[in-house]
């Protein structure tokens, strides 16, 4: 039998579940013309939210816009992304592009077919332009997506997912944006970006001020009551049948995680003797130990990455261990207390914790606990 559950990208419509509400926050914002960043760790959801949040607004009339910055190697093709996704408005062939492309600056798109616009897009992107000069040409397409709601007489909603990621590109890049951006008149952004690059973020003035205009809103995990539904649901499209008590179990296991949920539920499944088609508590352990192995290579590349950090493996290791902050002496005899929470602090900017409330930390992975223990026995 296949997956059941598939986790290897966003999903929308009824696959989305549990964020009605968070959505419809957003919607309100962006409907007023209010710009909004989605924070969330790794692997929330926030690329389905935003995905989702444009689907429900092209059913109200809105033109929209999506550029996924992981996707995008270098400026460049970013540049390239962004012209991309604001001619996907246009419905069927584009028959004439000089009309909707004359209001552009540089006559780049000017009275020429689409496919040619954008090969010789992408032939500007590979010619190796200085800085400076690519950093211009951004500016003049960073316009583009207002030009064209104006041409078009429409209002635009143009989403930006991992917008943190453009200073990897060019440091210069953000504050660009800034002034850009907010002078667009038919154009609202949304904007994502992973909890931990906002940590790393804070000490840097330009972000600061960038987002300073955008509605911060913070996605957190799933309710176990729509993640329990969720599995009924989808397990009995699979001839399976478990109770919700067991169902709330598996969803506790891995604190709701929209994305480990379905990891374990499907090793869970995957786990289950010949023939068996009821899953019980007995079902979970055996499941969660063959999930531990799916996600095995992910954790150990971030138990790698932390080579260079001992002491912060340490604090990691303890905490797991412990189940709690390693504070008390019977952890560290030797070390200040300012120490273990500096370690805390950098393992929160590496995107390894997450700070719930003050002095309550919470591995963003769930699994990364038990893979510690694992390690120390
Ligand atoms: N609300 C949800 N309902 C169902 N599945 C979800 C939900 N949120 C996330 N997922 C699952 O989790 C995985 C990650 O989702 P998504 O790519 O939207 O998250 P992300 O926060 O953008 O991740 P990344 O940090 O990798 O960019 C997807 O495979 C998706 O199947
Ligand atoms: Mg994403």
């Amino acid at each position: 039998m296949g997956q059941l559950f598939t986790y290897n990208g966003p999903v929308t419509g009824t696959e989305l579940i549990g964020r009605d509400g968070i959505i419809d926050e957003i919607l309100a914002h962006l409907r007023r013309g209010q710009e909004v960043l989605v924070l969330a760790p790794r692997k929330y959801g926030k690329t389905s939210i935003l995905k989702e949040s444009l689907r429900r607004l092209r059913k109200e009339g809105y033109l929209t816009g999506f550029v996924d910055t992981f996707e995008c190697a270098f400026q460049g093709e970013f540049a390239g992304r962004l012209v991309e996704a604001v001619l996907a408005n246009e419905t069927g062939k584009v028959k004439n592009l000089g009309k909707i492309a004359r209001p552009f600056p540089n006559s780049l798109l000017n009275n020429t077919p689409l496919e040619d616009a954008l090969s010789r897009f992408g032939v500007l992107q590979s010619l190796g332009m200085n800085e400076g000069a690519e950093v211009q040409r951004l500016g003049e397409v960073l316009n583009f997506p207002q030009l064209y709601a104006e041409a078009k007489g429409k209002r635009m909603v143009f989403a930006i997912d991992g917008v943190g990621e453009v200073s990897r590109w060019n440091g210069k890049l953000l504050g660009l944006m800034e002034t850009t951006l907010k002078r667009h008149s038919q154009v609202t952004y949304l904007f994502s970006m992973n909890q931990e690059r906002q940590r790393q973020a804070v000490y840097s003035p330009k972000t600061a001020t960038f987002f300073g205009s955008a509605k911060v809103v913070v996605v957190p995990l799933l309710s176990e009551t729509a993640v329990a539904r969720y599995l009924i649901r989808t397990l009995r499209r699979g001839g399976f049948r478990i109770r919700l008590g067991v169902a709330k179990s598996i969803a506790r296991m891995v604190a709701s995680h929209p994305h480990y949920v379905k990891v374990l539920a499907q090793a869970v499944i995957d786990a289950l003797p010949e023939q068996k088609r009821i899953i019980e508590e007995g079902d979970i352990d055996p499941g969660y130990r063959l999930a531990l192995n799916y996600v095995r290579g992910e954790l150990e590349q971030v138990w790698l990455n932390l080579g260079s950090a001992p002491f912060q493996r340490q604090v990691a290791k303890a905490m797991a261990v412990n189940g709690a902050l390693p504070y008390s002496k019977k952890f560290f005899p030797q070390v200040d207390k300012a120490q273990i929470y500096f370690a805390l602090s950098a393992l929160e900017r590496k995107g390894i914790l997450k700070k719930e409330a003050r002095g309550c930390y919470r591995f963003v992975n769930p699994f990364f606990p038990e893979f510690l223990r694992e390690f120390e026995r």
